[in-house]
């Protein structure tokens, strides 16, 4: 199965396949374990602080090459560049090797938005190519700008993306409040195309937000600031009762049970586990 078709399946069958974004190796290594324990294929997610964070694009597609290897990971593994700013970017991923590459521009006039997405999915026709459509907002319902269902019907039918990330009421990082999500919005898209829709800021909703947005067509679902609390509360709990441990080793190994519980219940809520 190629890796498009392993989200397009889940948008057909009614379940979500998770994007964990990652930060280091053994970040991903505990992802990679969980999810190769509850049978579930995952996407993994860089955005470019992360890849520069580890060296460039090459160390991180090597990086996830040798843990499948020497994990022993059976499951799909999608490598996905996490909001890319510019084609550039999105090209130097390809080139390394990614699968999948999100192009942001969420904050050109939809014209630039459809001439960059189209040029990006025409070449390269094996790259799953993710856009963005009004504005998924930040820190607590900031700048959230819904997306216009005619605006996502138009980027469809020019560029033929596979992926599209409309806003819908979903934020990166913290709600503030009781999020507000358009399902109706979602309901009108899936209608009209026949496409997978992704939902950015996952991080903080309940299990309802989630059935409720794969029933109206997510079917890839992106957490991030989920996972970093977890691993931040983890390591802040450990040094504070082992104050004189030094060994990183030790130290880093302490977060790995928060994020694969972490990892655990979400395939669970999104219906993914068994479906690799
Ligand atoms: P959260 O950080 O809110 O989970 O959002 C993740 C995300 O959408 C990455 O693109």
């Amino acid at each position: 199965m190629n890796k498009y078709d392993i989200i397009h399946k889940a948008y057909k069958e009614g379940y979500a396949i998770p994007q964990f974004n990652i930060v280091n190796v053994e970040y991903a290594r505990y992802i990679l374990e969980e999810c190769e324990n509850q049978k579930s294929p995952v996407i993994l997610g860089v955005s470019e602080k992360v890849a520069k964070h580890l060296g460039g694009f090459n160390v991180v597609k090597k990086m996830i090459e040798g843990l499948i290897i020497d994990l022993n990971v059976m499951v799909p593994v999608i490598l996905h560049l996490d909001h890319a700013k510019t084609k550039e970017l999105c090209e130097q991923a390809i080139n390394a090797g990614f699968d999948s590459v999100m192009i942001d521009y969420s904050s050109h006039t939809l014209e630039e938005n459809i001439s960059v997405t189209k040029s990006l999915v025409q070449e390269n026709p094996n790259i799953i190519i993710e856009c963005e459509v009004g504005s998924i907002g930040k820190n607590g319902n900031e700048g959230i700008i819904y997306s216009n269902l005619e605006d996502i019907i138009r980027i469809k039918k020019e560029t033929n993306a596979q992926l599209i990330a409309p806003a819908f009421g979903t934020v990166h990082g913290v709600y503030k409040g009781t999020p507000v999500l358009n399902y109706e919005l979602l309901k009108q898209i899936k209608k009209n195309i026949d496409t997978p829709l992704v939902m950015h800021g996952g991080s903080g909703l309940n299990e309802e937000n989630f059935k409720e947005s794969i029933r109206n067509g997510i079917a890839k679902i992106n957490i991030n600031t989920e996972l970093k609390h977890a691993w931040t509360k983890s390591l802040r709990k450990y040094l504070e009762q082992n104050q004189n441990e030094t060994d990183p080793v030790f130290i880093i190994e302490s977060t790995s049970q928060e994020i694969k519980k972490v990892v655990s219940e979400l395939i669970n809520i999104f219906g993914s586990r068994n479906k690799a």
